[in-house]
């Protein structure tokens, strides 16, 4: 589930594809963003793309209901979270709890919510990276699966940093996944 440019979504499908992620299949891509590039690139690679348009619905709800329709109809073993800027309802997550995984642009607990990077900036951090974790009811605070660090340099902007620790991302995803798959029971 995404909602933006797909870089992550993209380092996904390029394992599942390369069999980096073992036995995998992406079986839907869902964006609360029509306009979103993921979208775009997910259409590119054939795959089965859903653009659930946030502003399409009354609500939050209507538009959570709309998404989980289409859950139900993909039945995924695992949810991955790639840029999706919706929080998830505790319903939803109770629904799928344990099998939707997110990547985080910090060090979790360290920045969570938004503008992670240009806070570790700010708070003149020395090490940064990327974490990938468990969603749970709260903001980026889920069981952590594996993190990865990357330096915050002398002269770094908040652009610099930040595609520092995207390609750390790209990395680090595909390889949770792989991980939290191998111990995931498959949907009955
Ligand atoms: C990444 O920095 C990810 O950590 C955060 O949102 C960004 C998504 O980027 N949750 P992309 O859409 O995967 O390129």
């Amino acid at each position: 589930m995404l909602s933006g440019r797909g870089s992550n979504f993209e380092a996904i499908a390029d394992a599942v594809d390369s069999g980096a992620i073992p036995d995998a299949e992406i079986v839907a891509v869902i964006s609360d963003v029509a306009a979103a590039a993921g979208v775009e690139r997910a259409r590119r690679r054939g795959l089965p793309a859903f653009a659930a348009d946030r502003g399409k619905f009354a609500s939050r709800r209507d538009h959570e209901a709309e998404v989980l329709r289409i859950l139900e109809e993909a039945r995924p073993d695992l949810i991955c979270l790639a840029g999706y800027m919706r929080v998830l309802s505790p319903e939803f997550v109770a629904r799928y709890r344990g099998r939707i995984v997110n990547i985080h642009p910090a060090l979790l607990p360290r920045f969570p919510g938004l503008h992670a990077q240009r806070r570790a900036l700010e708070a003149g951090e020395t090490v940064s990276g990327c974490t990938v974790h468990f969603v749970d009811e709260g903001t980026d605070t889920g069981p952590v699966i594996l993190q990865r660090t990357v330096p915050v340099l002398p002269g770094d902007t908040e652009e610099s940093l930040s595609e520092r620790i995207l390609s750390e991302e790209h990395r680090a995803y595909p390889e949770a996944i792989s991980r939290v798959l191998s111990g995931v029971p498959e949907t009955s």
